[in-house]
């Protein structure tokens, strides 16, 4: 893989608070290209700290993960893509209308500001919940089946993609083609620490299972240098991938 793509791939997960943010995103300014915001840091900053990532050149990838009735979810997208974020993700369990309205928000944004549209993927099965909780919920067909249901749903509602572990990456790859988003977090180096994450993958395995994209925080962030563990997936992805 070319370095330029390389740093395409890598999404960087800013779990800390704004000023550990900002922090990384000037030692990261330059050589990475995504970072992620999920909903701790971006109810306590708000759009002003995807604001700041853009200005610092950076895509933002807004996780706030929607899922409320359509019309609710349509201007959650909309207001969340007027932020400047370039990723939105939305619960595919909040099934087709809803889906659809997550893509018509980021749609009407786009069309308010002229800038390209926010892509929107999907929440298929939080990989947090085993087959006994989704039992618990009413869902009695396996994870896997469940996942591939909802991103086939997802596709069909416009839905650019989803966000899924490595080894869902390649199943979710047939399903959806070639175009779509495959974005995995649980997403190690080797010898890197597992953290809370179980189902682990190296970056080039991800890759080469069908990611598009991948996900990867304290690998990088609880770095004693994040620069150089940075540089060195990004290596690793240049010579394996
Ligand atoms: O630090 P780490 O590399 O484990 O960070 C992974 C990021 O991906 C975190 O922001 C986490 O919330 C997110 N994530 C995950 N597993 C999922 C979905 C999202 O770890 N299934």
């Amino acid at each position: 893989m070319l370095e330029a793509d390389a740093r395409e791939r890598i999404m960087v997960a800013l779990d800390c608070d704004r000023e550990r943010a900002l922090e990384l995103g000037d030692l990261l300014s330059g050589r990475a290209r995504w970072v992620k915001i999920g909903m701790t840091l971006f109810y306590a900053e708000g759009p002003a700290i995807v604001r700041a990532f853009k200005e610092r050149g950076f895509k933002v990838f807004l996780d706030l993960k929607f899922h409320d009735i359509p019309h609710q979810v349509k201007g959650a997208a909309r207001s969340a893509a007027l932020t400047g974020a370039d990723l939105l993700t939305v619960h595919g369990l909040g099934a087709g209308d809803m889906l659809a309205a997550a893509c018509e928000g980021a749609r009407e944004a786009a069309e308010a500001t002229g800038s390209e549209r926010a892509r929107v993927i999907a929440i298929t099965v939080l990989t947090s919940m085993n087959a006994e909780a989704l039992a618990s919920i009413g869902v009695t067909d396996d994870i896997a089946c469940e996942a591939q249901r909802l991103a086939t749903l997802a596709r069909e509602r416009g839905v650019d993609g989803v966000v899924c572990s490595p080894q869902e990456a390649h199943a979710m790859r047939e399903l959806l083609g070639e175009d779509a988003l495959v974005v995995t977090p649980g997403v190690r180096p080797a010898g890197a620490a597992l953290g809370d994450q179980s189902r682990v993958a190296t970056p080039a395995s991800a890759i080469a299972q069908g990611a598009s994209h991948l996900v990867i925080g304290r690998p990088i962030t609880g770095a004693n240098d994040p620069v150089e563990a940075f540089e060195a997936i990004v290596s690793e992805l240049v010579q394996t991938a």
